[in-house]
């Protein structure tokens, strides 16, 4: 586990947290490289589906980073993406992986402080919690299929071999 490093997905809303990862850049701020940004248009726009489904496709940890409360662009995207990411979070700790994975920010486009803040409390948060359980359940598989491949390679090594020497 000491070696582990997350991979965590951030919607980022167009107007702010995008814009304060932009800034965050901008003014040299150190923040992990374990974050894999999403630019969307509004936080709205962020479904429940969306959410499971970056678990399902290898992520540790997720975060929606949206306006501040009463400054979205679209008026009450980002009411409706807390909502879902309260939803997301049920269903998650119900599913057996665990509801503190997901989580919802609010940020200026102003706050590249912030915006580092979040990054670096989230992959430590992440990082305590350990690898996504889907991927644990996935890792006997994934190497199954690895084993499979090799062993196929090594026989296809072979009957090429034999064929040279005949
Ligand atoms: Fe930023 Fe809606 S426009 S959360």
């Amino acid at each position: 586990m000491e070696n582990f490093e997350p991979i965590i997905v951030a919607f980022c809303c167009h107007f702010c947290a995008y814009t304060a990862a932009d800034l965050a850049g901008t003014m040299r701020l150190q923040y992990p490289p374990n974050i894999r940004i999403i630019r969307i248009p509004c936080t709205g726009k962020v479904d429940v589906r969306h959410l499971l489904e970056a678990f399902e496709k290898g992520a540790d940890g997720v975060y929606v980073a949206g306006c501040l409360e009463g400054d979205c662009h679209y008026l009450k995207g980002n009411f409706r993406a807390k909502k879902r990411v309260t939803l997301a979070k049920q269903i998650l700790e119900d599913a057996g992986i665990g509801g503190d994975r997901l989580e919802m920010y609010n940020m200026s486009a102003a706050m590249g402080p912030r915006f580092a803040e979040v990054a670096r409390e989230m992959t430590e948060k992440i990082r305590k919690l350990g690898p996504s359980p889907i991927k644990k359940s996935a890792e006997p598989k994934a190497q199954s299929a690895e084993r499979k491949a090799e062993s196929a390679e090594r026989k296809a090594e072979s009957a090429e071999g034999k064929g040279h020497s005949a």
